[in-house]
Order: C-alpha cells, then sequence, then structure tokens
C-alpha cells in the first residue's frame, strides 16, 4: 500500500487527480472505477479544472459506478446518477453511452455488470471512499471477500450516515442498494482510496493495519498489489 498524507483535501486531491492524469497518459482509452460520497466532491472538482485548463480529458474514457441505490429512478435527485451528473458527468462532457451503473439495468442479473465490465478490459483505475464502519462500494461489514456485484440491504448506520443526500431523514434512504462486490474490486489494476476528516481516521487506521477480515471490508485492500491511500491529516491522524 503507498499510504501518503496531506495538509488538506485539496493537496490530496490534486495528488489523486495528478495520479488519473498519469494513467490517462499512458491509456487514454482507460476503464474508470467511480465512487459517490462527500469525499469526492472535490476530487471531481479538481478534474474539472483540469479538464477547462485542457491538462486533462476524459473524452476516451469509459466508467462505471460503484453502487446506486435500488429503486431510484436515472433523474431522482437522490439516485448516484444524479450526484454523478452534477458533479462529473455534465461539466465533464461525459455522455451516456461511456458511463454504466448497476441499477436500474442488473438488478435482476447482478452478475450481468461484472460481465460488462469485463467485456470493456476490466476496470483500469478505481477510485475509492470509505464508510464510517470499513465499507467499500456498499459492501457491508460481513461481506464475502468473493462477492461479486450484488443487492445488498443496507445497516441503518449506512442510512443514518447519508441522511443528508435525502433531506436529513433517513427513512427516505432506500433499503437496499445494488453494488460491485468485494471480488470486483480488487479486479481493479489500480485502486486509489481517499479518506478525508477526522471522522474517518479510526476506520483508516484499522483498514490499513488492522487484521485483513470481512467484519472490516476495507482491509482486503492489504491484499492488492497496487493501492494508494490518500488521506488529509485529519483521518490519517492514525496512520
Ligand atoms: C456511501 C458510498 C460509498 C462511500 C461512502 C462514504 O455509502 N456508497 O461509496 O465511500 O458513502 O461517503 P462519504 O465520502 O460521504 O463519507
Amino acid at each position: 500500500m503507498h499510504i501518503e498524507v496531506f495538509g488538506d483535501q485539496k493537496r490530496a486531491s490534486q495528488r489523486i487527480v495528478d495520479l488519473l492524469t498519469r494513467q490517462l497518459r499512458a491509456y487514454p482509452y482507460s476503464v474508470l472505477g467511480l465512487a459517490t460520497g462527500a469525499t469526492v466532491i472535490p476530487i471531481y472538482r479538481e478534474i474539472i479544472g483540469r479538464i477547462r485548463r485542457e491538462q486533462l480529458s476524459l473524452a476516451q474514457v469509459r466508467t462505471f459506478n460503484l453502487d446506486e441505490y435500488m429503486g431510484l429512478q436515472d433523474h431522482d435527485p437522490h439516485s448516484f446518477h444524479a450526484f454523478m451528473q452534477h458533479h462529473l458527468f455534465y461539466p465533464a462532457h461525459l455522455t451516456p453511452n461511456q458511463t454504466f451503473f448497476p441499477f436500474p439495468e442488473f438488478s435482476q442479473d447482478p452478475s450481468g455488470y461484472d460481465r460488462l465490465i469485463e467485456q470493456h478490459g476490466g476496470i483500469d483505475w478505481q477510485l475509492l471512499g470509505i464508510g464510517h464502519n470499513g465499507h467499500i462500494g456498499f459492501n457491508e461489514p460481513g461481506t464475502s471477500f468473493d462477492s461479486e456485484t450484488h443487492v445488498v440491504k443496507l445497516t441503518e448506520n449506512t442510512r443514518k450516515a447519508n441522511r443528508h443526500w435525502f433531506d436529513g431523514d433517513w427513512h427516505h434512504v432506500p433499503e437496499q442498494a445494488l453494488t460491485m462486490g468485494l471480488k470486483t474490486i480488487m479486479r481493479s489494476r489500480t485502486i486509489v482510496l481517499a479518506a478525508f476528516g477526522a471522522s474517518k481516521s479510526a476506520v483508516l487506521a484499522k483498514a490499513v493495519y488492522g487484521p485483513v477480515c470481512p467484519e472490516l471490508p476495507a482491509s482486503i485492500l492489504q491484499h492488492h498489489p497496487r493501492v494508494y491511500i490518500i488521506c488529509d491529516q485529519e483521518a490519517g491522524r492514525l496512520l
């Protein structure tokens, strides 16, 4: 694991986009795995800035999002589709034929999402955040390390952690999601996990130094040959 701690989110985001830039200079046709959540917002902002300054182009990429809530339509403002459209796809001029999500297309046949990823050559560069309970994507504690894309029942804690996207009421957060599995994520060639803020420091230290076990899904990353952990000072306090 390459662990890098930066003074603030902005510098950490710049470093992540440096890594992406390097990837895309070598392989402009890269397949990117993308995440949602507060953590990735400054990273997407940095990507947009570089596209506008013509230092980066996503024109040739294909993207696969990690997860999506079950039952939310694409245009639902709470969906991850809408999040991605707003924070990255629209300003980066990505078109719908470049961008893929597990829901709704694969709700009846989740493994079809893994097959589609493989048909595109596999994920070259996967961006991840981390939940307070160590989840990556929506792989909650206890998820098998052998899991591929599957339907998950979200824990009450995760629904509460995401309530601010749903007008503050966790009952409005869907009970289920469709997520890439841990095996899907581990097949990526390069993985970049971002963590910002003091609330992530304990789980980040466990993921990096603790035992590798399904109770802390992100700990599986210790077994991946090419992982970057990029965090700000607060999240990296215990590293
Ligand atoms: C959600 C997403 C994850 C994300 C996590 C952390 O549960 N499914 O992909 O990493 O939240 O989100 P945040 O960055 O808002 O802390």
